[in-house]
C-alpha cells in the first residue's frame, strides 16, 4: 500500500515485569520498523502517566511490545478496550488464557494438540503439605526428567531442567519466585521448533520454522539474549512434511486460544515426529537475537513492513 496515509502509532516497551529489558530492546525495533516505513511513532513505558497520554493523544493504534505481566496476561490489554483504542495482538481475554500456561496447555490438548503431562503445584501447597510428600505424589505419576517452570512467565526465567528427585525442591522454590503456581512437566526429548503466526489481513500464516540448538543444550535466559550463544536454523530442518505438520499445529494452537494478529508458539518434536505444545507468546519476543524476526527475514519480508502491516490490520478490526 504505497500510498497509505502515515499513521499515529504508540509503541509500549518496558514496564516493571521480569522481561522490561528484553522488551525495551523489542520496542526499539518495532519503533525503529515502523518509522521506517513512514509512520509517526512515540515509544512509551507503562507507567503511571500512559492512560491519561492515550486518552489524550488517542493515536490510531497501539503497538504493545511488552512481554510478561502486564503485557501479556491481558490487563492492560483491557484497559486499551475500555478507552477504546484498537491494538495489535490479542485481546485481553484470549492473552489472559495463553498466559496461564496449564489453562493454554488445557485448552490446546482438548483441540487435539499434543502437549507433555503436567503437574501444578502452588507455592502454599508445597509449604502445607511438605516439599517431600508433594514430590513423592508428583513422582508417582511423572518419571524424571521433567522441567519446573512457573505457571505464568517468559524467557526461560524460573525454568529449570530437572535429572532427579533431589533437584527438584530447589526447581520449584525457583519457579516460585516468578509464580505461585508452578508446573512439573514431562521432558520431550526432541528437536525444539517455533511456529511464528502472522495475520495481517489474510488470516493466520505460519511464517517458516526456526530451530532452536542451544550450545549448551539449556535454552536458558543467557542463550536466548547473548548473541552465539545459541544455533538457529530458519528453516527447520524437518522434513517438508513433519515441518508442514509443526505448521499446523501452530496454527491450530492459535485459533484455539483466540489468539490474533501475532503469537508464537512454541514446541518440541520427538524422534516419532510429533509437535508436542509448550506454550504460546501472545507479544513473542522482537529483539535482535529473537525467533519470530528471522521467520520474517527467512520469508523474504521485512519486519518493519510486517510491524506495519500489523497496525494497519489492528487499525481495521477496530476496537472491542
Ligand atoms: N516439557 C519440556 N520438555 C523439554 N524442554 C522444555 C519443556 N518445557 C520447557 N522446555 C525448555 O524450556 C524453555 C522455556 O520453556 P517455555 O515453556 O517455552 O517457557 P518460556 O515462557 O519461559 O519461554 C523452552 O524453550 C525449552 O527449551
Ligand atoms: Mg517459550
Amino acid at each position: 500500500m504505497p500510498d497509505a496515509p502515515a499513521l499515529d502509532i504508540v509503541v509500549l516497551a518496558g514496564g516493571i515485569s521480569h522481561e522490561r529489558d528484553v522488551s525495551l530492546r523489542s520496542g526499539r525495533r518495532v519503533a525503529d520498523g515502523l518509522a521506517s516505513e513512514g509512520h509517526r511513532v512515540t515509544l512509551r513505558e507503562p507507567d503511571a502517566t500512559l492512560l491519561p497520554f492515550l486518552a489524550e493523544h488517542r493515536p490510531d493504534v497501539v503497538w504493545p511490545a511488552l512481554h510478561g505481566a502486564s503485557g501479556e496476561d491481558g490487563a492492560l490489554r483491557g484497559l486499551l478496550d475500555a478507552l477504546g483504542l484498537p491494538y495489535v495482538g490479542a485481546r485481553s481475554n484470549a492473552s489472559g488464557l495463553a498466559w496461564q500456561k496449564p489453562v493454554a496447555k488445557t485448552v490446546v490438548q482438548a483441540a487435539g494438540v499434543a502437549t507433555p503431562d503436567w503437574i501444578t503445584v502452588t507455592r502454599d501447597a508445597f509449604r502445607e503439605l511438605g516439599a517431600s510428600s508433594v514430590l513423592d505424589a508428583v513422582l508417582h505419576r511423572l518419571a524424571t526428567p521433567v522441567v519446573v517452570k512457573p505457571a505464568s512467565g517468559g524467557s526461560a526465567q524460573g525454568v529449570s531442567l530437572v535429572d532427579e528427585r533431589g533437584s527438584l525442591p530447589r526447581a520449584l522454590v525457583d519457579a516460585f519466585t516468578y509464580s505461585e503456581l508452578a508446573i512439573i512437566e514431562r521432558r520431550i526429548i526432541g528437536t525444539e521448533v517455533s511456529v511464528s503466526v502472522v495475520d495481517t489481513g489474510d488470516g493466520p500464516v505460519a511464517l517458516p520454522l526456526v530451530e532452536i540448538e542451544p550450545i549448551s543444550g539449556d535454552y536458558s535466559f543467557e542463550a536466548r539474549y547473548n548473541a552465539g550463544e545459541t544455533v538457529f536454523y530458519t528453516p527447520a530442518r524437518l522434513e517438508e512434511s513433519l515441518a508442514a505438520t509443526v505448521a499446523d499445529a501452530g496454527l491450530a494452537a492459535h485459533a484455539v486460544l483466540g489468539l490474533r494478529h501475532i503469537s508464537r508458539v512454541d514446541f518440541i518434536v520427538d524422534e516419532a515426529g510429533t509437535p508436542w505444545f509448550l506454550e504460546a507468546n501472545v507479544l513473542p519476543g522482537l529483539t535482535e537475537t529473537s525467533l519470530l524476526p528471522q521467520a520474517i527475514d527467512a520469508a523474504g519480508l521485512r519486519p518493519g513492513t510486517v510491524y506495519a502491516d500489523l497496525a494497519r490490520k489492528a487499525m481495521a478490526d477496530g476496537t472491542d
